[in-house]
């Protein structure tokens, strides 16, 4: 299974792995339910595992974890599950895991699982000797059951959503895309940079927000021959994953689609949550579909060739993502700052998929940018200077520290015309019904959304942002 968008997420492996502390961190992170199974039965039951052992037997407790664990998976609302240890070695759990849940490996190595369970009063964890014989001969069904391999928090998340990040994955992207045909949209100018080692037609996109138009995308819906099953790789920036995205979601009626984001942008923020859009001449974004890719497969190192300046209109939504989630990611290196980022965003759209309500927390700082691009004809500032300024005045309006802003991104204030800019950011109000959208933070990693504040005090923010 890709991801986890309408179905459980459940985690299997073995004792001492963590799935139980895990498990819960990672509901609370989608706004889910969990499901602890072994907990579950304890509770039901009135008994500890030891003590329904003791009664039971070990194939009286598999009769009973087999019935609980079938019941939980079969449970149409998406939860996280915590199955016990063992349950893997039921065929009837391992189908239901492949019909209904996204099952993810919370890898473990049997010294460390020994020190944690060993000896603890577990039935089955009594002996080191049999203790390490279970663990073998369980390894290959997790294996075997698992999409996916984690072992931490944002690990799982991020499996959830479907997104694998790793340095030098492109070399090995034929192991994450879908078997079947394939056809590459990708833009010209990475394509003279990485290639994706595909046996695959290739579609060259104009960079930039060329490739993001009409004409763009009915020569893609013209000249594209896959068939329904087949699955559209975007191999680019953000420009280049919305086209794709967008194509993949409309031709034939949608078909399956990768992404592989080449930018910074397009790896902490484009290629994650399912939006696809194109441009019309009235404006950005205007056509699109929510339409989320079958797999997101993020290699980092792609990012060695990017030009500073698209690196710098990266870190601003580096630094916006590090402010939601109140943690300080800008200072982290590369790949562990993309995979940081990449997990809270997943996590925020796995919430809201359909950005019906919490999702507008990742609007941190784009009411003011939105209207300084606007001011400046979407010429200058660029999106990225825009989204610093704009941050800048969210964290004012919080009544937060800016130092981090500043430092990292070094806002500097832009020469556009103040009515404008307010017109602008009056008409973004007025278009949701005069309700004012600002997102600020409570503090750092506590945003708040829908906040009124007094017309005069927005206008103050907006104005420091401009230059005389
Ligand atoms: N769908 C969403 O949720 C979402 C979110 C944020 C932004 N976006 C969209 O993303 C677009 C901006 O994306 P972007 O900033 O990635 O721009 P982009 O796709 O235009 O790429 C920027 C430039 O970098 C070049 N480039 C890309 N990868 C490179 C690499 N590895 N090495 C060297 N050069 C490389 C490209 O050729 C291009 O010139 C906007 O249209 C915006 O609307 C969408
Ligand atoms: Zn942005």
């Amino acid at each position: 299974m890709a991801h986890a968008l309408d179905r459980h997420v459940a985690l299997v492996g073995f004792m001492g792995a963590g799935k139980s502390t895990l498990g819960s961190q990672v509901a609370e992170r989608l706004g889910r339910r969990f499901v602890d199974l072994d907990r579950q039965l304890e509770h039901s039951l009135q008994q500890s595992i030891p003590e329904v052992f003791e009664r039971r037997g070990e194939a009286g407790f598999r009769v009973l974890e087999a019935e609980a664990t079938l019941e939980a998976l079969r449970n149409e609302r998406p939860a996280v599950l915590a199955l016990g240890g063992g349950a893997v070695e039921a065929e009837a759990i391992r189908r239901a895991l492949r019909e209904h849940a996204l099952t993810v490996h919370v890898e473990v190595d049997a010294g460390t699982a020994w020190t944690r369970a060993g000896g603890a009063g577990r039935p089955l964890a009594s002996d080191e000797t049999s203790f390490r014989e279970l663990f073998d001969r369980r390894q290959p069904l997790y294996r075997d059951v698992g999409d996916a391999v984690a072992h931490d928090v944002d690990g799982i998340v991020l499996a959830a959503a479907g997104i694998v990040v790793e340095a030098g994955l492109l070399s090995r992207l034929g192991e994450v895309v879908p078997q079947g045909e394939l056809e590459v949209v990708a833009d010209a100018t990475v394509l003279g940079l990485h290639r994706p080692p595909l046996d695959a037609p290739v579609y060259a996109l104009r960079d930039g927000e060329e490739a993001k138009s009409i004409r763009a995308v009915e020569r893609l819906w013209r000249e594209l021959r896959l068939e329904r099953d087949g699955t559209i790789v975007a191999f680019g920036g953000g420009c280049t994953t919305d086209a794709a995205g967008f194509v993949a979601a409309t031709y034939l009626r949608g078909v399956a689609w990768v992404a592989v984001p080449t930018t910074l942008v397009g790896q902490v923020d484009a290629a994650i949550g399912g939006k696809t859009a194109v441009n019309l001449p009235e404006g950005k974004n205007l056509v699109g579909a929510f339409h989320w890719p079958v797999r997101t497969a993020i290699d980092p190192e792609l990012l060695e060739t990017l030009p500073a300046v698209e690196r710098r209109a990266g870190m601003a939504e580096v630094v916006k993502t590090g402010l939601l989630a109140g943690e300080a990611f800008w200072e982290r290196e590369a790949a562990e700052l993309v995979r940081a980022c990449a997990a809270y965003k997943a996590a925020v759209c796995l919430r809201d998929p359909h950005e019906r309500g919490e999702r507008a927390v990742l609007n941190l700082g784009h009411t003011f940018a939105h209207a300084l691009e606007a001011a400046g004809d979407y010429r200058r500032p660029s999106h990225g200077e825009a989204v610093a300024l704009g941050l800048l005045a969210a964290l004012r309006l919080s009544g937060l520290e800016t130092t981090a802003v500043e430092e990292v991104l070094q806002p500097q204030r832009v020469r556009v015309n103040r009515d404008a800019a307010w017109a602008a950011l009056a008409r973004d109000k007025k278009a949701r019904n005069g309700r004012s959208r600002l997102v600020l933070l409570e503090a750092p990693g506590k945003p708040v959304t829908g906040v009124e504040l007094p017309e005069e005090r927005v206008r103050a923010a907006l104005d420091e942002l401009i230059a005389e």
